[in-house]
């Protein structure tokens, strides 16, 4: 039986007041599911709208490359600074402890390496997802590749459909190979075809008319970093990309190949959430290295 000792009448109603409509921090996220928003928000922080990804899943396709030999020791001391990680389940499940308690994006495709040919992947189980509570799966795709573009669109698809069941964001990771342009009209393309294939995320690529690949895609851009550069001309991409508008970067090579990875994963959050220039970004790095 309820205990109706002391049951105290509602009082407080706050007639008068407006419940209020809450807007949402995440570009294309107002309709969604309370799930999916709760997984972007511990992406994309709810008081900048940004997100600092370190991304370490290039083991997958290139085995222990400089920076990623060892985890446990590279990546590890990194994972405090950053606002969610970007592995492989692989990686997750053996090396990162589940006490780091940080948004997980899972690299949820796989398939070929870079001894074959890259992009005949398919997709992991979304039970696996759902497993290792992921805030978001990323999934690659190769737009303007013969071969593989239909696959790939298909894999995004499938991952946006069951993403979508279960309440977990999918990041289309726009590919770029050998024959594909790196300009704002094959980013804006691929980028574009990703959030139209409902990806909630996109990942792509700093170019010149970035902010036409932003404007165009109705979802947050995040730019990956791409080969390793001197860390002021990376702060310096970070700043440009976030002033033309990226919702933040996935960056790893940047970071953990840097002389001080800690220190650049520091001065990149500082440009992202902070509003750092490059000069300030590239001081910070050089005080804390
Ligand atoms: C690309 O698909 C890989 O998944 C990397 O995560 C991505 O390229 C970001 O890493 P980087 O900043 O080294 O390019």
């Amino acid at each position: 039986m309820a205990d109706l000792d002391d049951l105290r009448e509602g009082c407080d109603f706050g007639l008068g007041e407006s419940a209020g409509e809450q807007g949402f921090h995440v570009k294309g996220a107002l309709h969604l599911p309370w799930g999916m928003k709760d997984r972007l928000s511990r992406i994309f922080n709810p008081e900048t709208g940004k997100t600092v990804m370190l991304a370490f899943d290039h083991g997958f396709i290139m085995g222990p490359t400089s920076g990623v030999e060892r985890i446990d020791l590279n990546i590890l001391p990194l994972v405090e600074y950053a606002d969610c990680l970007m592995c492989t389940r692989g990686i997750l499940q053996s090396t990162v402890p589940p006490t780091v308690n940080k948004p997980i994006c899972l690299r949820s495709d796989a398939g070929t390496s870079i001894l074959t040919e890259l992009n005949d992947n398919v997709i992991i189980d979304i039970e696996d997802a759902i497993r290792l509570n992921v805030s978001a799966m990323a999934v690659m795709l190769a737009i303007g590749d013969s071969k593989y573009e239909a696959k790939t669109v298909a894999n995004l698809y499938k991952a946006a459909d069951l993403g979508s069941r279960y309440g977990i964001p999918v990041m289309g990771v726009t590919a770029v190979g050998k024959d594909m342009a790196r300009d704002a009209r094959y980013f804006g393309l691929a980028s574009r075809i990703c959030a139209e294939n409902g990806a909630n995320i996109v990942k792509t690529y700093y170019c010149d008319g970035f902010e036409k690949v932003v404007a165009a895609t109705p979802v947050p851009v995040v730019i990956a970093g791409g080969k390793k550069l001197p860390e002021k001309e990376a702060l310096e991409l970070c700043y440009k990309a976030i002033n033309e508008g990226a919702a933040g970067v996935d960056m790893g090579r940047n970071v953990f190949q840097s002389e001080s990875p800690a220190a650049m994963i520091r001065a990149v959050h500082a440009v992202v959430h902070k509003g750092y220039t490059p000069e300030q970004g590239y001081k910070l790095f050089q005080e804390l290295k």
